[in-house]
């Protein structure tokens, strides 16, 4: 099983970086494209967007349409709801009937979970009891496939970070723990929201984020040749279930001769 993971693109139409947020991403579905062999699956840990709009949402999935395999989003303390779920709908909702951006998926060798940390007032993590039931009710469907929940904010302490605790309380997370307290099935936790790599883990399951495939809104201190490089992450499972991963460089541009790149 190999995910690939991009995160935080921030998609935004009319600001001064526009038109190089599109490119990254395009250089990441590019480049993921040329894999072999291809990921199973791509997760997109949110901030799909940058200010909601619908429009942010059909420019990005114009591009991300390219993807030559299957895509699931979660959602970001940037995105919109209601117009991320009509640009990405996904058939099987958890929870068809509420706002939550809450998921699962049954069709690749590790389940996979999306969960919704969006807070109506804040830009920080909510994970409220709704969620936390509705998250149960899920993982106890099937507790003996290797599962791996996707979703924006991480809930462990970034210390790097100028805000390094990146939910509004600490009760949203402790609530999280108990949910995955003794689930033995949940193999990792993939997030984004930091725009700079780092990790953690939650009730003992290993917990990522990962660097903003905006390279403006990046965070962290990279080799001079990736200054200008969109990342994105690779997760594969080994043998002893655990996930794997790597750092990949979209190099595309780069690799194009002088006069065909722009
Ligand atoms: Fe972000």
């Amino acid at each position: 099983m190999i995910i690939a993971q991009i995160s935080d693109t921030h998609i935004d139409l009319d600001g001064p970086n526009s038109a190089a947020r599109l490119r990254n991403l395009e250089d990441c579905v590019v480049d993921i494209n040329r894999l072999d062999p291809l990921p199973d699956v791509v997760i997109h840990t949110g901030d799909l967007s940058q200010n909601g709009k619908p429009a942010e949402y059909e420019a990005a999935r114009r591009l991300l349409d390219a993807l030559r395999c299957p895509l699931h989003v979660a959602a970001g303390n940037r995105d919109e709801r209601a117009a991320l779920r009509s640009a990405f709908p996904a058939d099987d909702y958890l929870l068809p009937d509420t706002l939550f951006v809450q998921y699962r998926s049954d069709a690749f060798p590790v389940r996979l979970i999306a969960v919704d940390t969006l807070s109506e007032s804040s830009n920080q993590g909510d994970f409220c009891q709704i969620r936390a039931e509705n998250l149960r009710a899920a993982l106890a469907e099937d507790t003996t496939k290797p599962t791996a929940i996707f979703m924006h904010h991480p809930p462990f302490e970034v210390r790097e970070s100028k805000y390094p605790f990146q939910f509004e309380a600490w009760e949203s997370v402790e609530r999280m723990s108990r949910v995955l307290e003794g689930q033995r099935q949940v193999v990792a936790v993939f997030c984004g929201h930091t725009h700079r790599d780092a990790a953690g883990e939650i009730a003992g399951v290993p917990v990522s984020s990962m660097p903003s495939v905006a390279v403006d809104l990046r965070l962290g201190s990279y080799s001079d040749e990736l200054q200008s490089v969109p990342l994105y992450k690779l997760h594969r499972l080994d043998a002893q279930q655990r996930f794997v991963s790597e750092i990949r460089a979209a190099r595309q541009r780069q690799a194009l001769p002088a006069g065909n790149a722009g």
